[in-house]
């Protein structure tokens, strides 16, 4: 595994130019195939001014996140200085076109302004400082944004809390509190917790699951734990099983970031590979009641952040750099449908 924070600072104000590709006219969507989960993209604001990107976004999927845009260091970069157009612009693009909204994300470790990870602040101010941006950045989008990913990744490989500011200068609590007022800002808000590598056994779903367990038991105002599913080709172990294991904690369920990566130069036998591992992440959630949606973590290979974050890898999504649908695609589809 990549550090997430290396891949963060590589990519941070990355994005290059806008191109204005065409998308291919006859696109089977993805939306409604599944009466039971939405299935959605992840969206990067500068991008919908690419025709085809826009078209291909609004047109196949039912929901969108904002890859970047509702991150600490885009929403607050100065303390208590709010800044939405970013994800506004995403949020209104989704309105326009029926979709739903997830939002990502609230507390995390990576992707904070300075003045957030390098100011000295007492437990007292922390706590205001989180509970502040929460009521915030959740007041905006009322109404408009209907799940939160609350506190992401909070936990490390080894099954541990993860060592963040957050942990340091609050103690655990602060997951509990984060909970807490975000179902104060908006009480009819869906409220995750996300994390990676949490799709198949071991340490880290162990972890993931005692967190959960020990937040349900404290009553927080807990909904939903989603499973980022970055992975390769290769079955995730006890995968479907790990999501009902969840689930029959009485929490939904949801596929938030999911990308399947193959090795560079890799040729028409890795992209099956990549097909039957898209088509297997969407036959276990159909089999998971509680399994809600799949979001895909970028809609094409050329925008995607895997060869960012893992070298060596790319071509993660259903898309190609051309905005041509992929065997993956294909997949999808069909084990939308059923089978
Ligand atoms: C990634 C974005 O895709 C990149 O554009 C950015 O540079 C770094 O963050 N887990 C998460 C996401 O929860 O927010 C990350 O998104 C991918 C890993």
């Amino acid at each position: 595994m990549v550090a997430p924070a290396l891949a963060a600072a590589a990519m941070a104000g990355c994005g290059g130019g806008v191109g204005d590709r065409d998308a291919p006219r006859d696109v089977a969507p993805l939306k409604g195939l599944d009466p039971q989960r939405f299935v959605g993209v992840a969206v990067q604001g500068g991008l919908l001014a690419d025709h085809g990107y826009a078209q291909l976004v609004g047109s196949v999927f039912d929901a969108v996140t904002p890859e970047n845009e509702l991150k600490w260091d885009v929403t607050e970069p100065e303390r208590g200085k709010f800044e939405f157009a970013k994800a506004d612009g995403i949020v209104d693009f989704a309105r326009e076109h029926g979709m739903r909204v997830r939002g990502h994300t609230l507390v995390w470790h990576n992707q904070n302004p300075q003045w957030l990870t390098h100011g000295s602040f007492s437990r007292t101010q922390l706590i205001a400082i989180m509970r502040d941006h929460i009521r915030a950045v959740m007041a905006h989008y009322k109404g408009r944004i209907g799940e939160w990913d609350v506190v992401n990744e909070a936990v490390d490989d080894t099954g541990k809390l993860r060592d963040t500011p957050w942990l340091r200068g609050i103690g655990p609590e602060y997951i509990p509190m984060a909970f807490r007022f975000a179902h104060e800002a908006d009480p009819s808000a869906k409220l995750f917790y996300n994390d990676y590598g949490t799709e198949r056994t071991g340490p880290k779903a162990d972890g993931v699951y005692g967190l959960v367990q020990s937040l349900l038991a404290a009553k927080a105002p807990l909904d939903g734990v989603g499973f980022q599913t970055h992975v390769d080709a290769k079955p995730p172990p006890d995968y479907e099983a790990t999501l009902r294991k969840f689930a029959a904690l009485g929490v939904d369920v949801e596929l938030t970031e999911v990308d399947v990566r193959v090795p560079d130069g890799s040729g028409a036998a890795a992209l099956r590979a990549q097909a039957e591992q898209y088509a297997r992440l969407v036959a276990g959630c159909r089999a998971v009641a509680r399994c809600r949606g799949i979001v895909v973590w970028g809609l094409d290979d050329k925008d995607s952040w895997v060869p960012a974050a893992y070298r060596g890898f790319g071509d993660a999504t259903l898309f190609d750099a051309d905005l041509k649908p992929k065997p993956a695609y294909d997949a999808v589809r069909k084990a939308l449908m059923g089978g």
